[in-house]
């Protein structure tokens, strides 16, 4: 494969495949950040040959994200940032497929895999931090995990357990030092006066986005990973590129993007989507010029501490 970068005029590129061989033809050192959320394990079956998240054991999940993401280092610039979202889940307590829910077609399952050897029918699966664990030992600095909260998360049936209502964002780096914009994140002290380094815990509504019939993640999530991890025009990447949100939030926020999707219909939806960019960047660019004047406009390099 032949690799174009994005241009400023067509500032994001889909590139249509399996992630696990697209990364492969990509160049080192390339990309500035890269944003994702891959599919969970055994939660949603997008209905697609080779697609992650439908392993039958858990232990090939993990070597098989870690090992996408081992390509995603090589393709990062040596100060480049990647920010993981992913969730947990439960084992299937013995069933062997999951109705659709009328809010949420996808949750439909043709399957539920196993119970992994060593747990138990009911328990709670750490996938998340597994995923993480192995990305660590893998070469990765994790350098923070971010809980996003959801208030507005979806009920669940359950009587015996608490809802959950949170997921993970993983920050990890390539190298010691990286380039991290501290200031363009900050945020705002209690009594409204002044700035604050941004905490890890986040409290952001999930987006409902009528086209996918998955969870996208909410844009208000990507924004400060694209923010702290790039400046205007660098190159972004998300190797499961989905509906497009990262395309739609780097490009808002002046990035090239390239995306990396297996499923044709999404990526028909992407393509629609990260067209008409634009116009939300006028209306972010709006909300930006309300923002205090203090901030700094480029990256600082910070050493590990
Ligand atoms: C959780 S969704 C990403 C949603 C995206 N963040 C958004 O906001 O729309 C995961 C995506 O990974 C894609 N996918 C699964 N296996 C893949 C593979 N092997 N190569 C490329 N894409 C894959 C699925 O089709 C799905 O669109």
């Amino acid at each position: 494969m032949q690799f174009e970068e994005p241009t400023e005029k067509k500032p994001v590129g889909i590139i249509m495949g399996d992630t696990r061989e697209i990364l492969m033809d990509l160049p080192s050192d390339t990309f500035q950040c890269c944003v994702t959320s891959p599919p969970y394990w055994g939660v949603r079956d997008y209905g697609i040959t080779g697609q992650i998240g439908a392993e039958p054991l858990l232990p090939d999940y993990i070597a098989d994200l870690v090992a996408v993401f081992r390509e995603v280092r090589r393709v990062l610039k040596p100060g480049g940032t990647f920010w993981l979202n992913i969730g947990n889940t439960y084992t299937s307590g013995g069933r062997t497929w999951r109705q659709s829910d009328a809010k949420n077609k996808g949750r439909a399952m043709s399957y539920r895999p196993d119970t992994p050897e060593g747990l138990k029918k009911k328990d709670l699966i750490g996938v998340a931090w597994m995923v993480a664990m192995g990305c660590q030992l893998d070469g990765w600095y994790l350098r923070n995990d971010i809980i996003w909260h959801k208030p507005n998360c979806q009920p669940e049936s359950v009587r015996d357990r608490l809802t959950v209502s949170h997921e993970y964002l993983f920050f990890m780096t390539k190298s010691e030092k990286y380039d991290f914009n501290q200031e363009a994140i900050k945020e705002q002290t209690a009594d409204g006066t002044g700035w604050k380094n941004k905490r890890t815990v986040w409290n952001i509504n999930t987006e409902p986005f009528s086209e996918a019939h998955f969870a996208v993640f909410p844009r208000e999530l990507v924004r400060p990973c694209i923010l702290a991890g790039s400046n205007p025009g660098d190159l972004i990447l998300d190797p499961f590129f989905g509906s497009g949100t990262v395309g739609e939030v780097a490009t808002d926020l002046g990035r090239r993007t390239v995306g990396i999707e297996m499923k044709p219909d999404y990526v028909e939806i992407a393509e629609r989507r990260t067209r008409t960019a634009k116009q939300a960047s006028l209306q972010l660019s709006v909300e930006e010029a309300k923002m205090p004047k203090k901030r700094e406009p480029h990256m600082q390099i910070f050493a590990v501490s």
